[in-house]
């Protein structure tokens, strides 16, 4: 392939990229942007591959075989539960690349630059391998959050801030070290600020909490992108610059828009602090009472008869596989005449977007979904919420309790509706560790047991 046929494939696949950002901003185009994003990377690696440098076919294809086999495997197996955690090492993958690819590009025997040329080579390799050894570390102490191998509680060392400045300018002063070294002769400076930056990625997502834990993913989701940049930049790859800067600026929007969601300041978040798995604060306890239980011909006899229902999904839905029967009840209860609408909230789950997947997964209608902000007015309005594995998205102590590690995070204001069905397995808290007051009010009913088995039985009472 000549180099212009290569720049024209690069082209196309970037912007088969963008209309595959675009195609996956919206549940109805999500499809179609996802076959955009394939056919796009198709044509980056053909085009990659087919470039006249690369010689060393058989190692590539033996990595190739590799790591698709792995990812096949994965893919094939990995639960809809698991995406998230999936998702987060993922991450990591791009981190540890970027630092390969620093540490090789810095190593590389068939480099001779000299002057301005060697100073940025040596720039690009510095920033890369400083991001991509964030990324990777905080990408494992992500997944490990996410997939309940290590405590959500944060990390809180003594004098953490000043540690974490103290390193910042320990990266300057290694910084200047590693640009004023001959070519070959920073290894040192390379290594020491490497294993400042792995520690660094640890403490930095050690420290923040379960509560926070969305905006960390999708900044993480940003870094890998500015991490995959940098490695375009070494290897002077002009698609791999494209694709990073579009996956390191949409991860940094939607870190604005969880951190809006979330009614918090992305700076405190990254201070970390957040989300102390307290239990909700003493006084919670002190004022609960007693909650009440109900039985699912009691709850199918509730929404058989009510004009509006709205359901509110949650992290319990996807844990028990219930959006098909979700799905199903709604459709029975649409031909009985009852008005129907899910409530989705932008944390809700442990991805963004989580639930919005679910529900189209399981066929439930666009138009029946609505986010947190277009919905929460209507709430006193409402027959019956159905809340399905929700906890923390609908507790009222982030509004009501100021001591609470939630509070100020807007919520679905459930309690508001005429009767609150609340279907989990326990009285367990959810994700951030809080208690939720809902669960006693006066309007709530407790629906014990797995929410499929739940749904299932509703769904049987009904018919
Ligand atoms: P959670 O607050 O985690 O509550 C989920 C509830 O589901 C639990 O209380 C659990 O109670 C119940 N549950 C679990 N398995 C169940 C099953 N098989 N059947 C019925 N119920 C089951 O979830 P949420 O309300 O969706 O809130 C999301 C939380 O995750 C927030 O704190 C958010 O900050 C955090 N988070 C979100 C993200 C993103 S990006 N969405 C990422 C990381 C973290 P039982 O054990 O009693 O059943």
């Amino acid at each position: 392939m000549t180099m212009g046929t290569i720049t024209a494939a690069y082209i196309a696949a970037a912007i088969l990229f963008i209309l595959s950002l675009s195609g996956l901003s919206n549940q109805e185009t999500s499809r179609r942007g996802n076959w955009y994003g394939i056919i796009g990377m198709t044509i980056a690696i053909v085009a990659t591959v087919l470039n006249p440098n690369v010689d060393s076919y058989g190692w590539l294809i033996l990595a190739m075989l590799i790591g698709g086999g792995v990812g096949v495997r994965f893919a094939t197996k990995v639960e809809m539960t698991e995406m998230p955690e999936l998702i987060a090492i993922l991450h990591s993958f791009v981190g540890m690349a970027a630092v390969l690819v620093g540490f090789a590009s810095y190593f590389d025997p068939n480099l001779h630059l000299s002057g301005t040329a060697a100073t940025i080579h040596n720039v690009e390799v510095y920033l890369g391998i400083l991001i991509g050894a964030v990324t990777f570390t905080g990408s494992v102490v992500a997944y490990g959050k996410l997939s309940g191998k290590i405590s959500s509680t944060p990390l809180m060392l003594p004098a953490r801030h000043f540690l974490n400045l103290a390193v910042v300018i320990a990266w300057v002063f290694i910084g200047s070290w590693f640009l004023g070294a001959e070519h070959g002769t920073g290894t040192v400076a390379l290594i020491c600020m490497t294993i400042l930056a792995f520690l660094f990625g640890i403490h930095m997502v050690a420290a923040i909490g379960g509560a926070d834990m969305p905006v960390v993913i999708s900044m993480l989701n940003s870094y890998s992108g500015w991490a995959a940049a940098a490695t375009g930049f070494m290897l002077s790859n002009d698609l791999l610059i494209v694709v990073g800067a579009l996956v390191g600026s949409s991860g940094a929007i939607l870190s604005y828009i969880m951190c809006r969601a979330m009614n918090r300041n992305f700076v405190s978040v990254i201070m970390g602090g957040f989300g102390t798995t307290t239990g909700g604060g003493g006084d919670d306890d002190a004022e609960q009472g007693e909650a009440i239980a109900i039985l699912s011909d009691e709850v199918a006899s509730l929404i058989g008869d009510a004009e509006e229902v709205v359901i509110v999904p949650g992290y319990g839905m996807a844990v028990a596989n219930a959006q098909h029967p979700v799905s199903d009840l709604t459709k029975m209860l649409i031909d009985r005449g009852v008005n129907v609408r899910f409530a989705i909230h932008p944390v809700a789950g442990r991805m963004p977007g989580h639930m919005n997947v679910l529900l189209a997964e399981a066929n439930v209608p666009y138009d029946l979904v609505l986010e947190m902000d277009e919905i929460n007015d209507d709430l006193p309005e409402v027959d019956v919420v159905i809340v399905i594995g929700a906890n923390d998205i609908v507790n009222p102590a982030a509004l009501e309790n100021p001591n609470s590690p939630i509070a100020g995070m807007p919520v679905l204001e459930v309690w508001n509706a005429k009767t609150v069905i609340v279907s989990k397995r326990s009285m367990a808290t959810g994700y951030a560790g809080v208690e939720n007051p809902l669960f006693f009010k006066e309007n709530t009913r407790m629906l014990f047991g797995d929410a499929k088995d739940s749904v299932d039985a509703i769904r049987q009472a009904l018919s």
